[in-house]
């Protein structure tokens, strides 16, 4: 068991007098490059981490299902899956909405008890909640007993969660990488097909992620005005989405300067991320290092989802870094996590030099992935 599992078994066993029937588990990710494409039916090459939510679980015989939150002081949470789900009310809105989706899927109970406990820093970018969605998806599952459930398939029912129940409309990134992908290796993902293909990077490179210590607050309004934008651009060029724009041929005159802009992020985004998994393939840490310096750019200047304190300890990173290697914010923006991609022989150098008191908590992943607060 990991520590997240340990902790959710324990609490279970605190809280409701004896020990569970199981603990199921669901890692968080750091996006390595591809960020807001994936709502484009982009490319993009997350991480699984070996952080996440843990969900312990006992089967009840009296119907209805309570749930306790071991980070939220124990909050408690009393529900039926055939009721409707509270409306962005965090943890509550996503496991119950998970129930209810997961019932009308054909899951059966009378009734359950369940206990979260998760070590993924929180509005931090590494995606807790689709963490805490699959999480919770996987302890149901467990409990009514049903195998083989396709990890595509609870994927889209933990996005449909957000969509409904949380107010935000994420693209599928998140849930694909923490349902089906591998925790310590990256994923390259089509997010049209669900395609995908595991993308191994060399062993001694390292994967940093730093927590930029600015939380991403209040932004899923801006995240979904992001997507409307994309979307408002992706139907006057004429096409289904951004994906379908060929980079080299791109003309985005037709567009307004926010639609332009947001367009031309979209667009060559996805041909560096095609671009990385390349470079990743070669080993090529500079090649890698290269896209990643312009990813951050293009969301700092083109989609405008960056934060003036993230790009200071970006460019600081990246100072330290040099061109073996290169850092950028990672997922929905407006703060939260920098991942970097260096030579493993130089983490500890590296990590030091934005941050003299770093102090880095435990290793993560298959050895190669660290997070620094
Ligand atoms: C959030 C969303 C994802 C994705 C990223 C940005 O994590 O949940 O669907 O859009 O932002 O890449």
């Amino acid at each position: 068991m990991n520590a997240a599992a340990t902790r959710a078994h324990e609490a279970f066993t605190a809280a409701y007098g004896s020990a569970p029937d199981g603990v199921a588990f669901a890692p968080g990710r750091v996006n390595l490059i591809g960020d807001h494409v994936d709502y484009c039916d982009g490319l993009v090459l997350p991480m699984p981490l070996a952080m996440g939510t843990a969900v312990a679980w006992r089967r009840a015989d009296s119907p209805g299902f309570e749930v306790r939150a071991a980070d939220y002081a124990g909050e408690a949470h009393r529900f039926t899956p055939e009721e409707t789900p509270p409306i962005r009310d965090g943890w509550r809105s996503l496991v119950h909405g998970m129930a209810q989706l997961l019932f009308e899927e054909g899951a059966s109970l009378d009734g359950l008890e369940l206990l979260i406990a998760g070590n993924l820093p929180r509005g931090a970018g590494l995606s807790s909640s689709a963490s805490l969605c699959i999480a919770a998806g996987r302890a149901i599952l467990d409990a009514s007993a049903v195998s083989g459930f396709p990890p595509e398939r609870l994927a889209r029912l933990a996005q449909q969660v957000e969509h409904r129940f949380a107010g935000v409309a994420c693209g599928i990134m998140d849930q694909m990488a923490i349902a089906a992908g591998d925790p310590g290796n990256a994923m390259l993902l089509d997010c049209r097909s669900l395609g995908w293909r595991q993308v191994t990077l060399p062993q001694d490179w390292s994967v940093l992620v730093v927590q930029s210590g600015v939380e991403r607050e209040l932004v899923d309004g801006a995240y979904n005005a992001r997507r409307s934008e994309c979307e408002r651009a992706a139907r006057k060029l004429g096409v289904a989405s951004l994906r379908d724009v060929d980079p080299e041929a791109a003309d985005f005159a037709g567009l307004d300067p926010v639609e332009g802009r947001r367009a031309r992020h979209v667009v060559y985004e996805i041909a560096r991320t095609r671009d990385a998994a390349a470079a990743i393939d070669a080993g090529d840490l500079q090649a890698l290092g290269a896209l990643l310096r312009e990813a951050h750019v293009s969301m700092r200047d083109l989609f405008e989802a960056s934060h003036p304190q993230v790009d200071d300890q970006v460019d600081r990173l990246n100072a330290a870094i040099g061109s073996n290697g290169g850092a950028r914010m990672t997922g929905g923006g407006f703060g939260g996590a920098i991942v970097a991609v260096i030579e493993a022989s130089q983490a500890e150098r590296i990590a030091q030099a934005i941050n003299p008191s770093t102090k880095h908590q435990p290793a993560i992943g298959a050895g190669a992935i660290r997070v620094f607060n």
